[in-house]
């Protein structure tokens, strides 16, 4: 079967490498990819916001089936329309993709089914949300209701913080907000595949969203991650499954619209239990690369299975029991204005010492490759623990020759401290 990949980050460099793997592809496409995506696919040059022209190309090259990796085209509803024209898709439409891209409509979802949560309003206007201050203690978070590429969130520690956050987010017509009672705990994310019904765990990590070491500094895509994420114990898992996700899928279908594809809840691992803090309609990015490194079984096969509604009754994925973990090389500058066109060298060094190195902001200048964007590199390495994943993937950071770039060096460190 002809598969076509959308995106061009490191977790669709992470869904290429392995659906690479699996027997029953015929030919990956991507687009519009990367040029370590170019090693498994073969490049199209379609805007993929443009629903028409990812569907002539569908057609024109017999592509049974389009994985779509970031979350803009599933809001979008590109899902709705391959489906309609009888393609194959892997990702929720444009309604189950609400769970993303509307915070107001999760918010909802969870106060009418019970889901834990942290307590919220959802304001429609800048005063609305100003008055609604009043019954929230310091710090206290406010949220843009819409897709924001993790940019739309502010802890705010004072009122006057919160004000100037509100009116920002009400300074373009048509805002709304979810103003947030502030959780305390360790965050964790977990992924499940679901075809509607059926839930299927897929895996759990914890990423590293600001910039700075300690989590210190301005938040970003993420700049690093490991999977496991020791901290959601099996017990917490099943216990975030049954109250969190479960009732979520349930709502869902319920609503006439069914989840179709990767459900990632970002968790905050309270004293009272796992609250959610946000779904994402797609794999994280970095967490994709971890999780790919550990799963063993053939994801095209299992992207099918998802799409055409048959997880029923399949054995859980099967995953290595090794710690993967991945180190994020970005441009100076990220997530600020990153200094894009230095040179990258040394890549097959630091593959040399058993790391991977997925590409993500990356592009070929004749035959130099250089920095395209503000997340660059992402070097996975596996390990018996998260100290051991840590150090090989650094050891293959420091194989690399990417003057322009930098990247944390603790990432792991919470559960490095407490694996001693
Ligand atoms: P989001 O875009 O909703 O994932 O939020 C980005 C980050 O802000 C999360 O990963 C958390 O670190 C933090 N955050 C969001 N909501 C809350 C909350 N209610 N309490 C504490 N931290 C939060
Ligand atoms: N790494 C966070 C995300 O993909 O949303």
């Amino acid at each position: 079967m002809n598969v076509l990949l959308l995106g061009s980050g490191g977790r669709e460099h992470a869904l290429a490498w392995k659906l690479a793997q699996s027997p029953l592809l015929g030919t990956l496409y991507a687009a519009p990819g990367n040029p370590g995506i170019a090693e498994h696919a073969q490049l199209a040059e379609i805007a993929i916001d443009d629903h028409r022209a990812v569907i002539d190309f569908c057609r024109r090259n017999s592509i049974g089936f389009v994985v779509i990796g970031p979350e803009a085209p599933l809001v979008s509803g590109l899902g709705d329309n391959l489906r309609m024209m009888g393609i194959g898709v892997f990702g929720p439409d444009k309604g189950a993709a609400r769970l993303e891209g509307s915070k107001g409509f999760t918010k909802d979802l969870c106060l009418r089914e019970g889901i834990p949560t942290a307590g919220y309003v959802h304001v429609r206007s800048c005063a609305g949300g100003v008055a609604a201050l009043v019954d929230f203690s310091l710090p206290v978070v406010i949220k843009a209701d819409g897709l924001a590429a993790g940019k739309g969130v502010t802890i705010a520690f004072s009122h006057a913080e919160a004000v100037a956050a509100l009116e920002a987010i009400f300074a373009d017509a048509g805002g709304s907000a979810v103003i947030e009672e502030f959780l305390e705990g360790e965050e964790a994310s977990l992924f499940v595949l679901t075809d509607g019904t059926t839930i299927v765990p897929f895996g759990s990590a914890q990423d590293h969203k600001r910039v700075g070491e300690g989590d210190s500094g301005p938040n970003t895509g993420g700049m690093g991650a490991y999977s496991p994420a020791p901290v959601l114990t099996p017990a917490l898992e099943r216990i975030a499954i049954d109250t969190i996700v479960r009732p979520t899928v349930e709502a869902m279908a319920r609503m006439g619209s069914p989840y179709s594809g990767v459900l990632y809840a970002g968790l905050m691992l309270t004293r009272v239990g796992p609250k959610l803090i946000e779904y994402n309609a797609r794999f994280g990015d970095p967490e994709c690369q971890v999780l790919m490194l550990r799963y063993q079984g053939d994801l095209l096969e299992l992207m099918l299975a998802t799409a055409k509604g048959e997880l029923a009754g399949r054995p859980d994925p099967v995953f290595s029991d090794e710690t993967a973990l991945t180190v994020v090389m970005a441009a100076k500058g990220y997530p600020g204005t990153p200094e894009t066109g230095g040179a990258i060298r040394g890549i097959d060094a630091a593959q040399a010492t058993g790391a991977l190195v997925f590409q993500a902001g990356t592009r070929l200048d004749g035959e130099t490759l250089v920095a395209s964007g503000g997340r660059v590199l992402n070097v996975t390495a596996t390990g018996r623990s998260v100290s051991a994943a840590q150090a090989a993937a650094y050891r293959a950071v420091d194989a690399l020759d990417f003057p322009s770039g930098f990247c944390r060096r603790d990432i792991g460190w919470r559960e490095v401290a407490r694996e001693g």
